[in-house]
């Protein structure tokens, strides 16, 4: 069995359903297990005001990353960033850092932007803290039939899957959108088992 993370910080919702359909493309490759987790928001009162996610997704520890055999990491957009609550997960991987314990591991990012701002940038920046760990980075590719389809507003890009959840955040992840999910999640997914044999 390939076994797969997807960990996810989601706010206001967004990134959780990109997260699920993640999943949903990962699973439909066989012979694949996947575990979807969240970290933490940084205070109770960020907790309290969070929606979205549902309390049955349980927490990560930074300790159990090693045990997969790739991961799928999304987090919203904060000014071009990942969110503070996986910055400050991945901040406290120095340990894994130390033992090498996820070097040659594949993994892909996929974000939530507002209007767009930071729909590529989020995952580039992302990805230098992924590579410093020898983690292999996988993007989405052109083969996704989706992603090349410029006929309705769209988040996503080569670098992985995203939503746009508009200024307000009531624009919802679009069938298009979560058809690239699927495809990260699936193509993340395959690579991972081929590497594993
Ligand atoms: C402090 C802060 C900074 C943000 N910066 C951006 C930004 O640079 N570009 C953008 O399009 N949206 C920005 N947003 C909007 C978030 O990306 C949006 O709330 C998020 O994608 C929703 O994802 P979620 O539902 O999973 O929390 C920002 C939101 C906050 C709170």
């Amino acid at each position: 069995m390939t076994k797969i993370l997807v960990l996810y910080y989601s706010h206001y919702g967004h990134v959780a359903k990109l997260a699920a359909a993640i999943a949903e493309g990962a699973r439909s490759v066989p012979d694949t297990e996947i575990v979807i987790k969240r970290v933490p928001e940084l205070t109770p009162d960020e907790d309290a005001e969070r929606h979205g996610s549902p309390s049955a997704v349980p927490l990560a520890s930074v300790d159990e990353l090693g045990g997969y055999d790739a991961i799928l990491f999304g987090t919203p957009t904060r000014f071009g960033n990942m969110a503070a609550p996986m910055r400050s997960f991945l901040d406290r991987t120095g340990g894994l850092w130390v033992k090498c314990a996820l070097v040659g591991k594949p993994c892909g990012v996929f974000t939530s932007t507002g209007t767009g701002g930071g729909n590529e940038s989020t995952i580039i920046s992302f990805a230098t803290t992924l590579i410093h760990h020898g983690m292999v980075f996988i993007g989405l590719p052109y083969s996704c039939p989706e992603l090349a389809d410029i006929s309705e507003l769209k988040g996503g890009s080569p670098w992985g899957a995203a939503t746009i959840a508009g200024a307000d955040g009531s624009r919802q992840p679009s069938a298009k959108e979560l058809a690239q999910a699927r495809f990260q999640g699936k193509h993340v997914a395959s690579i991972a088992g081929r590497l594993k044999q």
